[in-house]
């Protein structure tokens, strides 16, 4: 984390969702680190999701909200020299991968807090990893420079609550189909 000056709310927002991030990557095997730019993007802004770089040759790469099941695929790209990019199920029309197989999304709102999920396949293995997006509200119509207005404050509380009840709902979920027999 850069050390830049947070207030204490925002350190809070990320200690809760940093948790729950360790929880889940040790439980599901997320080997592939993915960052955001800018940490917290405003409402109608623009943010990109990046992915570690890979030592190996890229056949494709996936993105989904949530998890990977198949409604909730953004889209598939295949990186050059193919370059072929297709919209699946969960795209908004908002999204654009780059070559480095990053995932650009525009005209952010609310709605768009989740889990980003990238698969990435290259001629030697199957990777994936995940990050949550966090959305604040506009600040550009505040006449003071508070440190954080109190619409930010509610859109990060509303995130941790979010990734809160996601990450309870996900744990049920792989209680429940680890009960059943698998089929493999
Ligand atoms: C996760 O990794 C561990 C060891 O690295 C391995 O034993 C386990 O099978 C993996 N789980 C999945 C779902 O790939
Ligand atoms: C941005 O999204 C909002 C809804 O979230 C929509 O009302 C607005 O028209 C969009 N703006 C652009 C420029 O697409
Ligand atoms: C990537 O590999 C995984 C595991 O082998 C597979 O399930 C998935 O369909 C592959 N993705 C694409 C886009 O080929």
């Amino acid at each position: 984390m850069p050390k830049t000056f947070t207030p204490p709310v925002l350190l809070l927002a990320a200690h809760i969702l940093f948790s729950s991030f360790v929880f889940l990557e040790a439980d599901q095997n997320f080997t592939l680190l993915i960052t955001v730019q800018p940490w917290f993007p405003q409402v109608g802004g623009e943010v990109l999701l990046i992915p570690e770089e890979s030592k190996e040759k890229v056949d494709t790469c996936s993105w989904f909200r949530w998890d990977t099941a198949e409604k909730n695929q953004i889209l598939v790209y295949q990186p050059p020299p193919v370059k072929d990019v297709q919209y699946k199920a969960s795209y908004t029309g908002r999204e654009s991968v780059n070559t480095d197989c990053s995932l650009q999304i525009r005209n952010i709102s609310i709605s768009d807090i989740t889990y980003y999920v990238m698969q990435r396949n290259t001629t030697k293995e199957s990777e994936v990893g995940q990050i949550f997006l966090v959305v604040i509200e506009k600040q550009s119509d505040k006449k003071k420079r508070t440190s954080v207005s109190g619409g930010a404050v509610a859109g990060i509380f509303v995130a941790c609550i979010v990734g809160a009840v996601f990450l309870v709902i996900k744990i049920a979920n792989r209680a429940e189909n680890s009960l059943e027999p698998s089929p493999e």
